[in-house]
């Protein structure tokens, strides 16, 4: 017993001594360890029912149950070591793309366009995504090269410089309008000529631009995207016009957002979500709308993503919705062995 609260406090001792020689270093990695858990958290929420606790195949609830491809081995060095960082995060963090043959969105070579690996651009910050990023990483023993706080501290940095360009710009301008109305008044004019300070007006102009460019990239660092209330859509049309849209919904639904990834039609989709075989009957046309276009203004915790729907889109797969009418399961019948 002895010898071991010994040794504790020896290593207790070390431990303490050394912190201060390497808290630059350590700093950095606690950070880094931080940000792994901080990933392994929204990985564990978003991604781990389709890609599993560690990245394997075949361990997400979902796995097997969704359409092909299926997702692929994340704890695979081998093949996860030829991604770059930077293309880690542009698979999570991308804009949906139409995979409907002829009809659909053009797509490079190099592009990753799979429909039901879905975005999660407009659910996340970049630096939770940056944060999945580090954690997808250890699924497969490496490390994120990506320097969350170095980008934090440029973004600050680009925000400061904007701040101050917009500052002097606005004094600029201030003064000059001022002296072009002195000399107006002076001149018994009743308006300065804007022309004369023009040029200052179109630097403000500028600066207040570039101020807010900065402002709004510093906050899609740091916060989860946030959208104005969705409004009541139109959704009454004629039959033809609606079964017209629905054919389109029906396409982006699987081709487009891969909604059949997490959702079951006839038995076939994925089993994140509910079934959707008789959302025509349980459902109103509005509410679908608005929760497929943001989920998180009614559910903040959701886990399906907001995937980006432009209002057409949304109608589209509103009115696809509303022809899902299959009759009721029958019901188990209770007690039938009496
Ligand atoms: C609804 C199921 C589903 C969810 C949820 C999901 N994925 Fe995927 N993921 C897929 C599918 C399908 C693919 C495409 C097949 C493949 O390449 O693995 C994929 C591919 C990937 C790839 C490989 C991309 C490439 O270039 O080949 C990565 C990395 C990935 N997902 C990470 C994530 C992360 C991180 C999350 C959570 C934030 C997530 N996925 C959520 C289904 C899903
Ligand atoms: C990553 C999985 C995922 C994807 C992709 C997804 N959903 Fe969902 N969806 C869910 C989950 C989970 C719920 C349950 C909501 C909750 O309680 O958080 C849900 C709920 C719904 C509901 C409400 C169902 C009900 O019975 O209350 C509708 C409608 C719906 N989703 C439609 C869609 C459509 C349309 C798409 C494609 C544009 C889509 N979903 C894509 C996971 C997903």
């Amino acid at each position: 017993m002895r010898t071991i609260v010994g040794l504790r406090k020896i290593a207790l001792v070390a431990v303490l001594t050394g912190v201060s020689a390497v808290v630059g270093a350590a700093g950095c990695t606690l950070f880094q360890s931080e940000q792994v858990a901080k990933g392994q958290k929204l990985y564990t929420h978003y991604c781990v029912h389709c890609h599993g606790e560690h990245g394997r195949q075949n361990e997400g609830y979902n796995w097997g149950k969704m359409p092909d491809p299926r997702p692929k081995d994340l704890s695979n060095k081998a093949e996860m070591s030829t991604f770059k960082d930077e293309e880690i995060f542009s698979t999570i963090s991308r804009d949906m793309k139409d995979t409907t043959p002829e009809k659909g969105d053009k797509i490079g070579d190099d592009e990753f366009a799979v429909p039901t690996m879905p975005t999660f651009k407009h659910t996340l910050s970049e630096e939770e995504i940056w944060s999945i990023v580090a954690y997808v990483r250890t699924l497969h023993g490496m490390k994120s090269e990506f320097d969350v706080a170095g980008q934090i501290k440029k973004l600050d940095g680009v925000k400061l410089s904007a701040q101050k360009n917009f500052d002097q710009s606005k004094q600029t301008f201030d003064a000059a309008q001022k002296k072009a109305e002195d000399e107006a008044e002076k001149a018994g004019k009743d308006d300065a000529d804007e022309s004369v300070y023009a040029k200052e007006q179109d630097a403000f102009v500028a600066a207040k631009k570039a101020l807010d460019a900065a402002q709004a990239a510093l906050t899609n660092f740091k916060e989860r995207p946030k959208f104005a209330a969705v409004a009541r859509p139109e959704l009454t049309m004629k039959p033809d016009q609606a079964a017209k849209l629905a054919e389109r919904g029906k396409q982006l639904y699987a081709n487009k957002y891969g909604c059949n990834a997490c959702h079951q039609v006839s038995d076939t989709g994925g089993v994140v979500g509910p079934a959707l075989d008789r959302a025509g009957f349980r459902l109103n046309g509005t509410w679908v709308f608005r929760w497929v276009k943001y989920p998180q203004s009614m559910k903040p915790d959701t886990r399906m993503p907001n995937l980006g729907l432009s209002d057409d889109d949304a109608k589209a797969v509103t009115l696809y919705l509303a022809t899902l009418r299959a009759p009721k399961p029958d019901k188990p019948t209770e007690k039938s062995a009496n």
